[in-house]
């Protein structure tokens, strides 16, 4: 299997905290991964880091056999790399169709950028609310406008922010599908969720982050049965496996 993207033992620091630890990871494209953890393991930071909000402390990160440590986020996201972010960034005075444009014109003219926009939006069964302010969206719609944006700037690795947190599993079903599709689509996602059902239903792969050290990587099986991440993590085995 293809390596896309490769942290070589990257860490980084905030005053006395140390929020990523050393963490080695080789990201197998077309496969889903999912990155697991408490509370401040990490997750987040480790995003920030891929997508160049952050500069880390040490190690080195490779896409595609570039390394792109030293680069801006628009010129991470214009390689290939796309996000959403932790808590929505929609701009609400915005229509669906606007905030997708203006994430696709980072690499299309746009007249082209506004096409693209429409066909996700449309893709999405959210052609009819186009012409909406977000701030007149559901929750959900919200949300896949959060990944049709992601998607709008043509990445190549997307990164999951729990996308599907504080959704039900019903409102997370059309996420859901969309996210378990984008490797047919050549896309490879990494997805960080607090939900052990989505984990076991989307990832081939999951990672465990704890202290900002990675302390597990396998199947979602294996990682979710492991001694380890139960006591850390888990508290008990999940009713899923
Ligand atoms: N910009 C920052 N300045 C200082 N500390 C930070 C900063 N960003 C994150 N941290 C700290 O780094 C640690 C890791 O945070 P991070 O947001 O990556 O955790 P997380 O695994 O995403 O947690 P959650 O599941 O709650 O989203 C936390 O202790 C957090 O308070
Ligand atoms: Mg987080």
């Amino acid at each position: 299997m293809e390596t896309i993207l490769v942290l070589d033992r990257v860490s980084k620091r905030f005053g006395g905290l140390q929020a990523v630890d050393d963490v080695f990871l080789e990201v197998n494209a077309g496969q889903i991964l999912g990155i697991i953890g408490p509370n401040g393991a990490g997750k987040s930071t480790l995003f920030n880091i891929i997508c160049g909000i952050y500069h880390p402390d040490k190690g080195r990160i490779s896409f595609k056999e570039k390394f792109i440590k030293k680069l801006m986020p628009h010129q991470i996201c214009r390689m290939g790399i796309g996000r959403t972010f932790q808590i929505s960034e929609v701009f609400e005075s915005l229509t669906a169709l606007e905030s997708v444009t203006l994430a696709a014109s980072l690499h299309l003219p746009l007249k082209e950028a506004r096409r693209q926009a429409y066909t996700i939006l449309d893709q999405f069964g959210l052609a009819d609310k186009a012409e909406l302010r977000c701030e007149s969206l559901t929750p959900v719609d919200i949300k896949l406008i959060e990944l049709s944006k992601a998607l709008a700037t043509s990445p190549e690795v997307i990164l999951l922010d729990e996308v599907m947190t504080s959704l039900s599993r019903v409102e997370a079903e059309p996420l859901l599908n969309i996210i378990k599709n984008l490797p047919h689509e050549g896309i490879t996602p990494i997805i960080v969720e607090h939900s052990m059902h989505i984990i076991q239903d989307c990832c081939q792969r999951v990672i465990v982050l704890n202290f900002g050290r990675l302390i597990a990587d396998g199947t979602s099986d294996e990682v979710l049965s492991d001694r380890t991440v139960i006591d850390s993590y888990l508290g008990v085995k999940p009713t899923c496996l």
